[in-house]
């Protein structure tokens, strides 16, 4: 039987139901579809792409009309999780009009149930309202945002001292007041997110941030398709990447060695049309 549809108000039950909430990224059809059939609750198209299948360095690269591409395929590839999409940096930044503008897009143009805006500063929770008073439902993040990861000293955890503890808290509270459905946590000491959490309605997923009322890890650091080193709040379920490079270089060995293709990858031709072939070979010009 088809597993329901994951809507927000579900989502929501499940945080008064203390029932953990699992979400995973995917960038793509096969991902998309394996977070489906795992049953997660919901699908990230983050832009942690721009890193993880376009090869950039951060995640600041990746562009709209690229994000797009790869929300749509994950949305055909998802029947029943509740489908989230990063905006990515620069296309929610000049102002509220153009976050909506950008917003629309990742709904209309690539099916997303709601968008995730990084930042919970004064100029991101304008942005949070003006999406939201669109009728589109933003998932805040707030701790480390990669997006703009410089201004806050590199990709380091956050909420570690009292400025940014206080920080944390404070942008928790004040996005949910803008009207964000839910929230991510990312790279905040557990016992600082365990201060805010029970002042907060909303769902809170976290990645580095304790058990909040759920988790999210990237798919290709999850499954260890990621090369090298990964954040410490990364754990490793699978060795998918050494299994995909032990099937090519297999595929590679049996080239080689004249072993693939054999006789049943092949198709079988009647004996006439190979006897054409040679006189197709013989006479060119007919
Ligand atoms: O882009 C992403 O994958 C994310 C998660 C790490 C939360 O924002």
């Amino acid at each position: 039987m088809m597993r329901p549809q994951v809507t927000l108000r579900q989502l929501a039950e499940m945080k008064a139901a203390r029932e953990p909430i699992v979400m995973v990224t995917a960038y793509d059809f096969p991902t998309a579809r394996v977070a489906d059939r795992a049953e997660v609750d919901m699908v990230l198209v983050g832009d942690s792409g721009a890193q993880v299948v376009l090869g950039h360095d951060s995640t600041v690269a990746v562009t709209v009309a690229e994000m797009l591409v790869l929300a749509a395929a994950v949305r055909r590839g998802v029947r029943s999780a509740f489908v989230v999409c990063d905006v990515p940096f620069g296309s929610t930044e000049v102002s509220d009009e153009q976050a909506v503008t950008t917003a629309v897009r990742f709904v209309k143009e690539a099916g997303a149930d709601a968008v995730k805006l990084e930042g919970g500063g004064p100029s991101r929770l304008s942005r949070i309202r003006a999406v939201v008073a669109a009728g589109i439902p933003v998932v805040a993040h707030i701790g480390l945002t990669p997006q703009t990861a410089t201004a806050l000293g590199g990709m380091r955890a956050q909420g570690r001292t009292t400025e940014s503890a206080q920080r944390l808290v404070r942008e928790a509270l004040a996005v949910q007041d803008a009207g964000a459905s839910l929230l991510v946590i990312e790279a905040v000491p557990a016992e600082v997110v365990d201060v805010v959490l029970p002042e907060l309605r909303i769902p809170v997923i976290g990645i580095g941030a304790g058990p909040a009322d759920g988790q999210v890890l990237v798919m290709h650091d999850l499954l260890g398709i990621t090369e090298g080193k990964t954040a410490a709040f990364v754990k490793r379920y699978a060795a998918i990447g050494e299994a995909m490079v032990d099937g090519v270089a297999a595929y590679a060995r049996e080239v080689r060695a004249g072993v693939f293709p054999a006789a049943e990858h092949g198709y079988a031709a009647a004996p006439e049309a190979v006897e054409a072939a040679r006189a197709a070979l013989a006479q060119p010009g007919d």
